[in-house]
């Protein structure tokens, strides 16, 4: 028997969803949902969670390992009670990749294509024709070239964009992209990316890492997709470079979500928002994914990808 304790994000509905799947994926697993999650005496536990935002986990001393409900764990080192030699393990569903993927490929061609202009000339039922280059003549470069940048890459590269990534290490990867890492190598990659994608996790060396100065490095017209996180980039430092140097951006992730009512940013017809959905957790494959690996971790492997406490993700 293995207890699982989860730290719902929704509603008691999708609580019951999240148990339903976990039964699914192993009819062995002890589903507890926050704040019943018994006595530390009940035994060993692995704990699910997305958002830990009070001192939940330094608090319930039978957790031998933490399951983020996601990729990035930002949201689990929220808990400031969180032991620092705990295991956490990140969400490395391949459903998220071809979520990713699908939405990349959507919002790429919505750049490229110029469809942000046509909405705008829509509003005003003005009818203007605009052409576009040819793919061959945007390059799409990824910030944050890792698992999901990798696998966006492999389906937006079949529409024909010459493709870029950038890492934090130097990788050796064969799959025609273009490969650059480090703070060195940053400005060459801006200077040659039309639409750039951020892929990054949240870290101290990723927040506001897309400072104004940067933005304006990328070739003039260009724009932006981010899904990575949205302290990648400052909202004022984005629309400021909307205002004189790029020509649109798609965001699936704000420095806080949710973003304003009132934030000026939603009224700008650059700008296309949505409200980080590009690769949402589905409960049949993510308690596919944590049943699997807790089966993996009793047999002694501990392979599965993890937080790295000194890179920060
Ligand atoms: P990975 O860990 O597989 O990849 C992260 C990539 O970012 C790696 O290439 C890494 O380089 C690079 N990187 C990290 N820090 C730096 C840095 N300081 N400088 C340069 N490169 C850096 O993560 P995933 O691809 O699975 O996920 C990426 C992020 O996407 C998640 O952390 C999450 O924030 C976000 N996400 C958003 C979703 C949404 O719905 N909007 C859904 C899922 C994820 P290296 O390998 O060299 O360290
Ligand atoms: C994730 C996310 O990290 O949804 O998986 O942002």
């Amino acid at each position: 028997m293995t207890i699982l304790l989860f730290y719902p994000d929704g509603d008691e509905a999708d609580s019951q969803r999240w148990k339903k799947a976990f039964q699914l994926a192993d009819s062995t697993i002890d589903f507890r949902i926050w704040p019943n999650w018994g006595d530390p005496s009940d035994g060993p536990a692995y704990c699910f969670v997305w958002q830990a935002d009070k001192d939940i986990i330094g608090n319930q001393s039978n957790i031998q390992a933490i399951f983020s409900m996601g990729a990035g764990m930002d949201g689990v080192l929220r808990d400031q009670s969180l032991p620092p030699d705990i295991p956490v393990y990140r969400l490395a569903d391949d459903e998220l990749g071809k979520d990713m993927a699908d939405y990349m490929t959507m919002a790429c061609l919505m750049l490229h294509r110029r469809m942000p202009e046509f909405l705008s000339q829509q509003a005003k039922q003005l009818w203007k024709r605009q052409g576009n280059k040819r793919a061959s003549e945007v390059s799409v470069g990824i910030l944050g070239y890792g698992r999901l940048g990798q696998a966006v890459a492999k389906q937006v590269s079949a529409i024909g964009y010459p493709m870029r990534g950038w890492t934090r290490t130097q990788k050796s990867l064969d799959d025609g992209s273009e490969l650059f890492h480090g703070d060195d190598q940053l400005d060459a990659f801006l200077a040659g990316t039309d639409i750039l994608i951020g892929l990054l996790p949240h870290t101290t060396a990723t927040d506001g890492l897309l400072s104004a100065e940067r933005l304006t490095q990328l070739p003039k017209g260009a724009s932006i997709i981010n899904a990575g996180r949205g302290s990648l980039v400052k909202l004022d430092d984005l629309s400021a470079a909307l205002d004189t140097h790029l020509s649109a951006a798609i965001l699936d992730v704000m420095p806080n979500e949710p973003l304003a009512s009132d934030h000026p940013i939603w009224r700008r017809s650059d700008v296309i928002i949505t409200p980080h959905v590009s690769a949402l957790t589905r409960p049949q494959s993510a308690a596919g994914y944590v049943a699997a690996t807790i089966n993996r971790i009793h047999c002694g492997d501990k392979t599965a990808p993890q937080l790295d406490r000194s890179r920060g993700y």
